[in-house]
């Protein structure tokens, strides 16, 4: 068994192939399920056992992988590294791993030759002692006779149920030496259950005894004299009174062996001979043997570990070593549940508990006694009464469950772990229901137990023991059970309430909602959970809830990013026409970004590719975070978290020179603030120069990986932390999705790197990686769920580019993993099925999609950096080179910042009735040429123009021509326009979306669609040739109305503004003429030059 597993993992794991595996099995049958051995007697099937079907073997390649069943090996040479088999083959190795497993032991009665000659003398280990056991029951003296187990251990009752179940066999006895069955996983109280409910099924236990021979007539055994002179009848006997390594093999090799059986191994598993491991049951470690199948698998794990992961370099994993097994184990026996978990015999040896002689006496026990104690004959020892306190006396010769309290006064965790302990007892004779928990004295931590009649509270248990974390319930709870819990009680209850008094106002689309409440018109971070409420209050007030992707589309994005993917769709015209509401609308700035952001997750072109470009947010548009002020930030990628010197320098000087405001970021890397449009393209180029590149800041997509130090540095480390994060980050680099998407990497468990508030977030453990998926701060945080544990380092991005291309095709519009992860049908489970086994077959395809979008990346920067026409775009005006602050900039902690905006801004309606000069007198004034607009027949462009100290965005929309606007968006006085996206509703009104918070102001008539507090002012453009003319008054009238210095937010104003607001409203703007003869000029004021109405 443990060298299938073996296999299988190797089989897995070497994904570079390699090793070759060829595997000798001397059974005649591929490898079966041992555990599941007494089901044989069921169905006589082998197949039915097999842990792989033979369709498994002949899929495999085979110069990677032979497997030469009924062949057993005879020698082994560790001189030549080769073995000889009993079909006389010579098979040369360059590792050779032994996994011989055990025989069962006989008894000193029965000889060898006894065994081999006498009839009805059997063991249980293989399918070939049960066929002997059935056919021999089959005979016609044996037919309804009686069937002897000797040993009441796990193997015996196996057996015993085995026997029992046969037609042919009358009467089961079980012979056991102790005084009751199953002692090395139960005590007394436990052990007497199983004994009663084993007699209630009718088979009889003898204990307290033992077999002294066998008896036999010509050849036949009769029966069998016992220890204590009675004799027994019996026409069959089965012996289960242990097992023996079987080191035969290994010991004609001259390997080392312990006197008792077992193949002597190090911590790596290595035996005495160079390039020769043990694994399995046929293993000494530490001179313990384990009969039990999980130590063997664990040993299969690392030893596959060590041979394929250690050396690839990925995540720099030293080899792992063996370390304690949990020999926890869950067993249905005779039809009991039977369960030992933890240091499931803490009461009865150890520095805790005493062993007595007349009066209580704490003697500490080293390890060897201790483990010597427990084999010992359960005869010499009783249990003392359960739960004992202090003080009790116990009786000669037995064991108390003593408890000391001294060293427990400052309660540390270790102290807990190490101190005096207490039981807890659970025992019902009417259902044969026992349970014993052991705890530390405070109670605070499990350390083991053992459970008889139900188990069902095990692998939780277990999991509490393995953790050893503090119990958040009391030791009484375990016991009876802590009751169920009821759901949640609602955090998102208040949010409801609000959200409910909504429906009194006729609310019933999510922009309404906006409209009316602004909601989402600030940072936007409410929008996922706002629409989340939204639609279940929608629903429960009986409405029909959309999650169409906008008024453009009738689907949701998960249906798009299937049509644009089967119909392979390349732009956003070609989209709309597809599978638009109107074939020739422009979009709006809902679905430009989600299409923008389908097309890069499908194709991954460049976003400033003129096609394209126009899809994107601002910030995607310029490659940089847009700020508050107009100016945008720059942070470059720092993979991991790791930085050079040099490089450090590098953006010091960077933000010297272009006097960039510098903070180091959440997810460590720095940030460099307060750049101008013009001035990204030469930023960038300096630092592609560097050796720096896009850190996607800006984009709805990997933003970092960030790590701890781990195995660099730390001394706790397990796992390469930085190695992988940076491996991590470097794949998913540049990869654009739903929404934005962090990662985590933490070297050990102590998760200094956070990883489990991330999307995905990997922990170091001594067998590879926990992986955790969902995590999520911000402003409806989740704590990361476990998705898989324990994964080699080679399988982690195979795990991770299933996830993260499973969300990008199947998530809502700007839906976080965590949003995501809980409103996936069927929870985690299901996605465990769908990305852990393949339930749904899309993994190769995930994988390959994922693939492609990592083979097709290229840096963004570095793309505009060389491309002359490109850079030209990031002119601030593309009517002179002259540059225009568009915020006051003040001090603060020795860098530079934008002057706050104020507290309150009023409402500021700006339309043409409030220039000086009448419309009729206006001029038609060259502003740009048609190829400052770079216009295309496919999507929008803009530009930004200087008149006088007024600024200007114009527009040009395909089929529909060119449209101006003032620049500054009076929502918070931003000079941001012409940076907005475009779009129209479905009655074809164009319209520009401010890109900072998102009001939407209509290029014909400056109406604002989404809050009547403001408006703006459209102005009429014409071609003519190549120029593009703007009908204006002249530049002294405007300046007076939206000159920039007029708007510009100065700190004065903030000021003012947080000491109660006196005097800056703007009043009657857009209300009427305005007045004329202003005595105040120019500049920041509180009534300023041309037109006082207007000042704030
Ligand atoms: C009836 C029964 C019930 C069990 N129930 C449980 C249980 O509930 N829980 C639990 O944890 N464990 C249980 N076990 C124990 C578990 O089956 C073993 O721990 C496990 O099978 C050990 O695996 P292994 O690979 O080390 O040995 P094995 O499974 O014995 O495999 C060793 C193989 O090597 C072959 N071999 C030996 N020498 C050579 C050679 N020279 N050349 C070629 N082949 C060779 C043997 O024939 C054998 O097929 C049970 C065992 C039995 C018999
Ligand atoms: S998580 Fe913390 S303690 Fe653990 S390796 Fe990383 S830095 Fe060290
Ligand atoms: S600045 Fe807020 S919407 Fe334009």
């Amino acid at each position: 068994m443990v060298g299938i597993a073996f296999i299988e993992k190797m089989l897995t794991l070497d994904e570079a192939k390699r090793y070759r595996l060829v595997t000798c099995g001397e059974e005649s049958h591929l490898a079966y399920n041992r555990v599941a051995l007494t089901d044989y007697f069921q169905h006589r099937s082998v197949e039915k056992l097999y842990l792989n079907q033979v369709e498994w073997y002949t899929q495999q390649d085979p110069e990677h992988f032979l497997f030469h069943t009924g062949e057993r090996v005879t020698s082994l040479n560790t001189v030549a590294h080769s073995v000889t088999t009993s079909k006389g083959r010579n098979i040369s190795y360059d590792y050779c791993v032994l996994a011989t497993g055990s025989e069962s032991t006989l008894p000193p009665y029965v000889s060898s030759v006894k065994a081999e000659r006498a009839q009805g003398i059997f063991v249980y280990r293989n399918i070939s002692d049960l066929d002997k056991i059935l056919s021999y029951s089959e005979q016609e003296h044996v037919r309804g006779g009686r069937a002897v187990v000797v040993g009441g251990g796990l193997i015996g009752l196996e057996a015993a149920k085995a026997v029992f179940d046969l037609e042919t066999i009358s009467e089961v006895v079980i012979i056991n030496r102790q005084v009751f069955p199953l002692s090395r996983q139960l005590d007394g109280e436990g052990g007497e259950i199983v004994l009663r409910r084993i007699e209630a099924m009718g088979v009889r236990v003898l204990t307290r005894t033992s077999v002294k021979d066998i008896i036999t007539s010509d050849g036949v055994l009769t029966g069998l004299s016992l220890s204590d002179d009675r004799y027994l009848k019996a026409e069959m006997v089965i012996h289960a009174i242990g097992i023996t390594p079987r080191d035969d093999l290994a010991r004609q090799a001259g390997l080392k062996c312990v006197e008792k059986g077992g193949i002597v191994i190090n911590d790596l598993l290595q035996t005495s001979a160079q390039d020769v491991y043990a694994i399995g049951e046929c293993a000494s470690w530490k001179d313990n043997t384990y009969g039990l199948i999980a130590p063997g698998v664990e040993m299969a794990d690392i030893l596959s570990f060590n041979f394929t992961q250690v050396e690839t370099g990925l995540g720099g994993f030293k080899p792992r070593v063996m370390n304690m097994p949990d020999l926890s184990t869950k067993l249905k026996l005779m039809g009991v549940d039977v369960a030992s978990f933890g240091d499931y015999f803490a009461d009865k040896r150890s520095t805790r508990g005493v062993l007595t002689s007349k009066v209580a006496v704490a003697e500490p026990l080293t390890r060897d006694k201790a483990q010597k104690a427990i084999d010992a004959k359960p005869t010499a020892w009783q249990i003392s009464p359960l739960g004992s306190t202090p003080g009790n006396r116990v009786k000669e010769g037995e064991v108390a469950i003593n408890t000391v309290t001294t060293d427990m006064k400052h309660g540390s965790r270790r102290a807990a772990l190490d101190g005096p302990i207490e039981c807890l007892t659970y025992r019902d004779p009417f259902s044969c229901v026992y349970k014993k928990y052991i705890f530390t004295a405070d109670g605070k931590y499990l350390l083991g137990g053992m459970m008889v009649g139900d188990t069902s509270d095990y692998v939780k248990l277990v999991s509490l023991v393995k953790k050893k974390k503090e119990l958040e319930e009391p030791p009484s709870k375990f016991i009876i059970g802590s009751g169920s819990k009821g759901p949640d009680d609602g955090a998102d209850l208040d949010d409801d309430t609000q959200i409910c008094s909504c429906h009194a106002t006729g609310v019933t689309t999510l922009s309404d909602l906006k409209a009316k409440t602004k909601i989402g018109t600030g940072c936007g971070g409410c929008v996922p959970l706002a629409t989340n409420i939204f639609k279940a209050e929608m629903k429960k007030a009986g409405h029909a809830v959309s999650n169409h992707l906008c008024p453009h589309f009738g689907m949701a994005r998960q249906e798009l990013f299937s049509i644009v993917k089967i119909r392979k769709l390349k732009t956003f015209p070609e989209i709309m026409e597809a599978a638009g509401v109107k074939k020739d609308s422009l979009g709006c700035e809902i679905c430009k970004p989600a299409i923008g952001s389908i097309l890069s997750s499908l194709y991954n072109e460049l976003v400033i590719a003129p096609v394209h470009h126009a899809n994107q947010d601002t910030n995607d548009k310029y490659l940089a975070n847009i700020q508050r002020n107009g100016t945008f930030s720059v942070v470059p990628r720092v993979a991991g978290g790791e930085i050079t010197p040099d490089k450090l320098i590098v953006l010091g000087k960077v933000a010297n020179k272009y006097n960039l405001y510098t903070k180091i970021t959440g997810g460590q890397r720095i940030d460099l603030f307060g750049a101008n449009k013009q001035d990204l393209p030469d930023i960038w180029e300096e630092l592609v120069a560097a050796g720096f590149e896009s850190g996607h800041a800006y984009g709805k997509a990997l933003r970092t990986v960030k790590s701890c130090v781990g195995t660099t540095w730390c001394r706790y480390g397990i796992g390469d932390s930085v190695g992988m994060a940076i491996h991590l980050e470097e794949r998913y680099k540049g990869i654009r999705s739903p929404h934005k998407i962090k990662g985590g990497v933490s070297g050990c468990v102590r998760e200094c790197a956070e990883a489990q508030s991330k999307d995905f977030g990997l922990i170091a453990t001594d067998k590879g990686w926990n992986i955790f998926i969902a995590g999520n701060g911000g402003s409806n945080p989740r704590h990361a769920t476990l998705f898989a544990k324990d994964v080699p380092p080679s399988k982690v991005f195979r795990i991770l580019d299933r996830f993260l291309m499973y969300y990008i095709h199947t998530a809502d519009k700007l839906m976080r993993t965590a949003r995501w992860v809980e409103q996936f049908n069927g929870g985690i489970e299901r996605l465990k099925a769908i990305l852990l086994d393949d339930e749904l077959g899309v993994c190769a395809d995930l994988e390959r999609e994922m693939g492609e979008l990592i083979g097709s990346y290229a840096d963004e920067w570095k793309a505009v950096v060389n491309d002359p026409a490109r850079r030209r775009q990031f002119r601030q005006f593309v009517n002179t080179d002259e540059r225009r602050p568009q915020t006051e900039v003040i001090k603060e902690r020795g860098q530079e910042r934008p002057a706050d905006w104020p507290k309150q801004l009023p409402p500021a309606k700006l339309g043409e009735s409030v220039i000086v000069t009448p419309k009729s007198e206006w001029e038609w004034r060259k502003l740009a040429t048609v190829n400052d607009l770079m216009p295309t027949d496919d999507a929008t462009t803009s530009a930004a123009v200087k008149y006088g100290d007024s600024q200007l965005a114009i527009f040009h929309i395909p089929r529909r021509g060119y449209f101006a606007t003032q620049q500054m968006c009076p929502h918070k006085r931003a000079f941001v326009l012409d940076h907005g996206i475009v779009g129209d509703d479905l009655d074809g009104n164009l319209y520009v979306s401010c890109p900072l918070h998102k009001r939407n102001f209509r290029l014909t008539d400056g109406k604002c669609l989404n809050d009547e507090d403001f408006s703006i002012i459209p102005f009429d453009v014409k071609q003519e040739g190549d120029n593009l003319l703007v009908l204006l008054p002249d530049s002294g009238n405007l300046d007076a109305v939206i000159g920039t210095s007029k708007w510009m937010v100065k700190q004065a104003t903030a000021e003012v503004s947080s000491r109660g607001g006196e005097g800056i409203e703007i009043a009657g703007v857009g209300m009427g003429p305005p007045e004329s003869g202003s005595t105040c000029t120019g500049g920041q004021s509180l009534c300023s030059g041309g037109n006082a109405s207007l000042d704030w």
